[in-house]
């Protein structure tokens, strides 16, 4: 219960909130004990492990299976769970699947966009929710830098407010200029999360996957810090190799028989 108050904490602090995506146990593990502070399991699992083509084809049984796999990995973390496209259009639908995703091991539910009244029904359930504005990945086809113009940048600050007065206890703010992320922080009172949103939001947020350098593609936002996705392909070469020229198994990888074992199979 009210896992969020920690974080509504950091914000008063000044210190910055690490979050990263997982999608399975030994990652969420491995973030766990290096003291992340929040795990997500976002619904970028859909594009970045299990080769959907969008966002919109994950569907509610994919986060379950997600979050309940990061929580088993991660038992004391708070993990955010997403709510996928087309789970929350309206009070009642968007309760029963954040009933689902926190059955699942979720603390915190977050979804897209700045639909008020569904805020207001799941925080009068008790549900602890995280908003996501700016580039909303379920309903914007162009993955391109949101909130630039005057306008825009006015309305999503609006509708941050708005969220904020309703009792969102997050706010993951992505893809827009630092300028924006940073007025819309200082307007609200939950910590907010940039991702592709400059420096002076209360936390970040990366994609595990492209921090970890799984794919060809990089991003401006992102960091990539290893090369994962070339280490698996020369250690699943090294393997084939290995297999196909006879070098494994070796005598270390494998047990004999005792001679009076044997003999008594001979015989
Ligand atoms: O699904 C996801 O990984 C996200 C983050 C990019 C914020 O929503
Ligand atoms: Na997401």
């Amino acid at each position: 219960m009210n896992k969020s108050a920690r974080f509504f904490e950091m914000k008063r602090r000044g210190e910055p909130i690490a979050v990263l995506t997982a999608y399975d146990a030994p990652t969420a593990r491995a973030e766990a004990e290096a003291g992340v502070d929040v795990i997500l399991v976002g619904d970028s699992v859909g594009a970045n492990v299990l080769g959907y083509a969008s966002e919109r084809e994950v569907t509610l049984a994919d986060m379950r299976h997600h979050v309940a796999a990061a929580r088993r990995g991660a038992p004391d973390a708070v993990i955010i769970g997403d709510l996928p496209f087309e789970t929350y259009g309206g009070p009642e639908i968007a309760i029963a699947s954040a009933r689902a995703l926190i059955g699942a091991g979720a603390d915190i539910v977050k979804f897209e966009g700045a639909d008020v009244a569904v805020l207001k029904a799941l925080t009068d359930a008790g549900i602890e929710v995280c908003c996501h504005l700016g580039l909303e990945p379920q309903t914007h086809a162009d993955k391109r830098l949101k909130g630039r113009s005057a306008q825009d940048a006015a309305r999503l600050l609006a509708d941050a407010i708005r969220l904020d007065e309703a009792g969102m206890k997050m706010l993951v703010l992505e893809m827009i200029p630092e300028e924006v992320a940073a007025e819309i922080t200082r307007a609200v009172r939950a910590p907010t999360i940039g991702i592709g949103a400059g420096r002076r939001t209360d936390g970040q947020v990366l994609v595990i996957t492209d921090v970890l350098g799984f794919g060809a593609r990089n991003f401006r936002h992102n960091r990539r810090y290893q090369e994962v996705g070339r280490l698996m392909r020369e250690t699943a070469a090294a393997y084939v190799r290995d297999v196909h020229d006879g070098g494994f198994p070796a005598e270390e990888n494998l047990v004999h028989m005792t001679p009076e074992e044997l003999d008594l199979f001979m015989a």
